[in-house]
C-alpha cells in the first residue's frame, strides 16, 4: 500500500498529503477539474478576505492595486511574461471572452479549433462567428494519439488565406493530450495566422514560458495545477494586439479617481467584489516552488505513468497518448472498454467514495486520473478495485 516512487519517499508525501483537508469519505483524483488547494493557500486567501472585509475603504482605495500588481509580478516570473502583457480575470473561460470580445473577426473570416477543444471554449467562438457571419473550422483528431506531428499537421492543414487565429489548448481537457503548441503559433505565425492558446491545465503542470512561446494570447486558469483559489486566472496579450482589447464586463477599469489609459488596467476595477484569489496567486507559486516544480512534475508524472500502466493493464485498453513525458504530465487517461459507461462516474462516487471523470471522446469513454502530491497509493488500490468490479466484470458479464 506504498507508492515506492523513485522521486520521493512515502514519508514524506504521506507529510505533505496533510496539507490538503479533505472530507474523510472522498477519494479525490480530479485535480484536474477542480484543484482543491493546499492549506497555505487556504489560510492566505482568509487572511485578504479578512482585511478586506475588517476595513473595505482601506482595501479598496489604498491596499488594492499595490497588491494586485505585486501579485500579477510574482505570477509574470512565474509564467516568464512581461507584467505588461498580463491581467488577472476570474478563470480561462473569461479569459477566452477577452480574447472573443477584442478579436474583430468578419463575415467569411475562419476561427480553426480542432475536435478536442473544450466544449465551453466553442461556445464562446460559435457564438462571436454568428454575431458577424465568420465560420469555425474543425481539424480532425485522432485518438489515440499517433504524434504530435500529426496533430499539428492537421490543425496546420486546415489554414487558409480566411483563417484569422487558430485556438487550440496547451493541454486538452477531454483527453489530458499535451499538445505541440510550439509548433502550431511558430508556422500559424509564418502564414500570418494569430494563436489563442487555452492553458489552464498547463500552469505548474508544465513549465510554461510564454515569451519565448509568443502566442497572441494565452488564458488560463490558476485553480488547476497550480492549486491558486478557485476563481483565480490570467490573460496574456501580446503588445501588437492590446490596442484592441475589450473586456467582456465593463466596469470603471480602475477606482475612481483614476480611469484606464492601458488595456491591463481595464481588469483591476471590474466592480465591487471580492478580489482575493488573485492576491493569494504569489502564495500558491511560493508553496510549489518550495516543494521544488520540477520535483512536483517528476513525482506526479511518475505516479501518473503507474497509474497508467495498471489502467492499462486491468481493462485491457490502450491509454490516449503515447509512454512519453512530451505527451502527459500529471494528468492520465485510458480507453474504457466498449460500450455505454455514461453512469460509471456516478457509481463510483456513490459506492466507492471516489471522484474520477469518466469522459467522452467521440465514440469510446475513457477514465481520467489526476495525481497531485496528496495522491495516496491506496487512493489508486481503491480505484482500480471499483474498476474491476464495475468495469471489468460487466464487461465480462461476471457482474
Ligand atoms: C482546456 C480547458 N479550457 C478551459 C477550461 C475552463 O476552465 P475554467 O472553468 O477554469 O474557466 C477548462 C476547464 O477544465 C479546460 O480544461
Amino acid at each position: 500500500m506504498t507508492w515506492n516512487l523513485a522521486s520521493i519517499d512515502d514519508a514524506e508525501l504521506a507529510s505533505l498529503a496533510r496539507e490538503w483537508i479533505f472530507p474523510a469519505d472522498s477519494i479525490y483524483l480530479n485535480h484536474g477539474s477542480f484543484g482543491p488547494p493546499p492549506r497555505e493557500v487556504r489560510i492566505a486567501r482568509r487572511d485578504w478576505i479578512d482585511r478586506l472585509d475588517d476595513q473595505p475603504m482601506q482595501f479598496y482605495v489604498r491596499d488594492l492595486e499595490p497588491a494586485w500588481l505585486a501579485a500579477r509580478r510574482r505570477l509574470a516570473e512565474f509564467v516568464n511574461a512581461r507584467e505588461q502583457d498580463l491581467a488577472f480575470v476570474e478563470n480561462a473561460t473569461y479569459g477566452m471572452n477577452v480574447v472573443a470580445e477584442s478579436v474583430r473577426l468578419q463575415a467569411g473570416d475562419e476561427v480553426l479549433l480542432n475536435a478536442q477543444e473544450y466544449g465551453a471554449v466553442r461556445r464562446i467562438w460559435e457564438r462571436a462567428c454568428a454575431r458577424c457571419g465568420a465560420r469555425i473550422v474543425d481539424a480532425p483528431f485522432e485518438l489515440p494519439v499517433r504524434s504530435h506531428d500529426a496533430i499539428a499537421d492537421a490543425i496546420l492543414d486546415r489554414i487558409t488565406s480566411r483563417t484569422r487565429l487558430i485556438i487550440v489548448s496547451h493541454i486538452t481537457s477531454a483527453g489530458a493530450v499535451t499538445m505541440p503548441v510550439e509548433r502550431i503559433v511558430a508556422e500559424a505565425h509564418a502564414r500570418g495566422v494569430a494563436v489563442c492558446i487555452d492553458g489552464p491545465h498547463a500552469i505548474a503542470q508544465l513549465p510554461v514560458d510564454l515569451e519565448s512561446l509568443a502566442a497572441d494570447y494565452y488564458v488560463a486558469s490558476l485553480h488547476k495545477w497550480l492549486s491558486a483559489p478557485l476563481g483565480s486566472g490570467f490573460v496574456h496579450v501580446r503588445e501588437e494586439h492590446r490596442a484592441s482589447v475589450r473586456p467582456p464586463l465593463l466596469s470603471w477599469g480602475r477606482l475612481l479617481p483614476a480611469l484606464p489609459e492601458r488595456w491591463d488596467e481595464q481588469f483591476r476595477w471590474t466592480g465591487t467584489r471580492d478580489p482575493s484569489p488573485y492576491l493569494t496567486v504569489p502564495t500558491a507559486i511560493g508553496f510549489l516552488e518550495r516543494f521544488g516544480l520540477e520535483r512536483f512534475r517528476d513525482v506526479t508524472f511518475e505516479m501518473a505513468r503507474r497509474v497508467r500502466r495498471e489502467l492499462e493493464s486491468l481493462l485491457g485498453q490502450p491509454a490516449i497518448v503515447p509512454d512519453d513525458r512530451a505527451y502527459y504530465g500529471c494528468m492520465t487517461e485510458v480507453l474504457l472498454p466498449e460500450g455505454d459507461w455514461s453512469g460509471l462516474q456516478d457509481r463510483l462516487r456513490r459506492e466507492e467514495g471516489i471522484e474520477v471523470p469518466i469522459v467522452r471522446l467521440d465514440e469510446r469513454w475513457a477514465v481520467r486520473v489526476s495525481c497531485h502530491l496528496y495522491v495516496r497509493r491506496a487512493h489508486i488500490d481503491r480505484l482500480m478495485q471499483g474498476l474491476e468490479r464495475l468495469v471489468v466484470r460487466a464487461a465480462t458479464g461476471r457482474a
